[in-house]
């Protein structure tokens, strides 16, 4: 792990996913509170998500995604030189999914990590990744991104603004030495600003509250065990810091958006990746959308994706792949990648 090699970059050398097979759609959340098909349809895109139908962590989700991607990378687990989880709903408090991942997977040694940046995790992790690859300091890297939201969503109407976006899903890359120059990872742009942290955050349980979880955060009047966001704010930062991230990015690399073969957003909501798309003068048709069948799965986005654009042949050879996050913290990131 710590020796070096002949390395220009790292690269996606396999990837996969994991979706739990119950279907959530949009006339099922009708029937569990005051929304309709057509409000979440129109304000989303989205058409129905899956939830797990038992009780399974974002670990056991990751398992299953992570085997695949081992398999498509010819790589065995034991070959890990780190295991690095994105997860904003953890198995547990503590220790990390990660953890976990490592023991579902039955290895170990090599570090397993909790990257807890919520919309963002997936591209934090991959510029955790690149970063260890491109030292030598890792051969083989896995990467997950991987939810279980519907455990932790208000069903009820008090919960709607929030709960309707939600699914549960996992994705999974395997990450390595990229020794074809101009081609892999080009680069990671990641950024936060904490003073937003409130405006999508769940609160409980909380170290900052003495018992962390009590009565009245688990059935008091706020639901204060369920997430809560400020939606239109959410969105106005969205529709600025994609835009700002992507630009940097390209510039970086002296590229513009007509280079861009392929823009694979964070799933959040359809209007702002297309309302994003439509600011950089982008063509819907190089925008990957998945949202209208899983809603939004958080870390588990990016790479879900990824995996149905590789199966759908969107990921040719030589393509410019433009990857974009914006979510609670707030933090965003972007990463462009040459394939
Ligand atoms: N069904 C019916 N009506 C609803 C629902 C619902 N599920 N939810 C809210 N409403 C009502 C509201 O009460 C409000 O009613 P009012 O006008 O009488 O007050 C009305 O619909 C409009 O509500 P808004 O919240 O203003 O609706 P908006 O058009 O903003 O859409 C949404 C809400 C979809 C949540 C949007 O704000 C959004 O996508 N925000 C960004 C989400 C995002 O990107 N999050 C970051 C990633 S997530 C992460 O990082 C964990």
């Amino acid at each position: 792990m710590t020796s070096t090699h002949n390395i220009v970059g790292t690269r996606i050398i396999g990837l996969g996913r994991y979706i739990p097979p119950k279907v959530v759609t949009n006339s099922d959340l009708t029937c569990l509170m005051d929304t309709t098909e057509e409000w979440i349809e129109q304000r989303t895109g989205i058409r129905e998500r899956h939830f797990v139908d038992r009780s399974l962590g974002p670990a056991d989700l990751a398992f299953l995604a992570a085997r695949d991607a081992l398999e498509a990378a010819d790589t065995d687990a034991g070959d890990l030189d780190l295991i690095l989880l994105g997860t904003l709903s953890p198995d547990v408090d503590f220790p990390a999914s990660a953890c976990l991942l490592q023991r579902g997977l039955g290895v170990r040694g090599m570090p397993a990590l909790d990257v807890r940046n919520q919309c963002s995790g997936f591209l934090y992790g991959l510029a955790i990744a690149d970063k260890f690859v491109r030292s030598g300091a890792a051969r083989r890297v896995l990467l997950v991104g991987s939810e279980v939201h519907s455990s932790g969503l208000d069903l009820t109407t008090r919960g709607r603004d929030v709960a309707v976006i939600f699914g549960d899903g996992a994705g999974a890359a395997v990450l390595g030495p990229e020794e074809r120059p101009g081609h892999g990872i080009l680069s990671t742009h990641l950024h936060a600003e904490g003073k937003y942290a409130k405006k999508l955050w769940v609160e409980p349980p909380a170290s900052i509250a003495s018992p962390r979880i009590d009565e009245d955060m688990v059935s008091g009047q706020g639901g204060r065990l369920f997430p809560k966001m400020q939606g239109r704010h959410v969105f106005r930062h969205a529709l600025n810091r994609f835009p700002e991230v992507i630009r940097e990015a390209l510039a970086a690399n002296g590229l513009g958006v007509a280079d861009i073969d392929l823009f694979i957003p964070h799933q959040a909501n359809l209007r702002i990746s297309q309302i994003v798309a439509a600011t950089l003068e982008l063509p819907q048709g190089k925008m990957f959308s998945n949202i209208e069948r899983y809603g939004n799965t958080t870390a588990g986005s990016i790479p879900i994706a990824l995996h149905e654009a590789l199966e759908a042949r969107r990921l040719t050879p030589g393509a410019l792949v433009c990857l974009a996050a914006f979510g609670s913290g707030f933090t965003w990131a972007s990463a462009l990648i040459r394939w």
